[in-house]
């Protein structure tokens, strides 16, 4: 349908947690589409593989019609060309998210004027909540339950435990 608002809802989600989940349920009720794009960054070294955080997310919005999982690398924008997207999703949760986002918006609009940046609050029980912070709790021993779904505390606790049986 060539009239579809599409958006990308680009990030690195390692992991996905409720932040994140909350702001995509929100696109899709904002929008035609929208595409959950995992940054394939090679220079990183994640948590969970790409392969593992497309499946996760596959199956998190698996009753969302119009969610889409894909992975991108390359320019943002480019990949939003080729997706016929309009729209970046990006969350914003305090105010020191804000500087970061805005060179990106803004570099992003210098790159592809057609691409819109939109900004969207996650529910306030989440604005503390980050993929880093989740991982350093884990890594500690503490719990992240309320903080990000079912299969992600799951997957979670196997690394954890993994990593256990690794050391012993
Ligand atoms: O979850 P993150 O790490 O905050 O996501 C950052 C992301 C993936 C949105 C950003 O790194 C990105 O867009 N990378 C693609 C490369 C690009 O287009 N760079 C130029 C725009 S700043």
């Amino acid at each position: 349908m060539a009239s579809e608002r599409i958006a990308i809802y680009p990030g690195s989600f390692d992991p996905l947690h409720n932040g994140h989940v909350d702001l995509i349920q929100r696109g899709s009720r904002l929008f035609d589409r929208i595409v959950v794009a995992i940054l394939l960054n090679i220079e990183k070294a994640p948590l969970f593989t790409v392969q593992e955080r497309v499946e996760i997310a596959r199956e998190v919005f698996d009753a969302y019609p119009n969610v889409e999982v894909d992975t991108f690398d390359g320019l943002l924008v480019e990949y939003a060309r080729r997706k016929q997207a309009s729209a970046i999703v990006r969350g914003l949760r305090a105010v020191s998210d804000f500087e970061y986002e805005m060179q990106m918006a803004l570099m992003n609009r210098n790159l592809n004027p057609a691409v819109e940046t939109v900004f969207m609050m996650p529910s306030e029980t989440y604005t503390y909540v980050s993929s880093r912070i989740v991982k350093e709790v884990v890594a500690l021993g503490g719990s992240v339950t309320n903080l990000v779904p079912k299969l992600v505390d799951s997957r979670l606790r196997e690394k954890r435990l993994g990593r256990q049986t690794l050391r012993a």
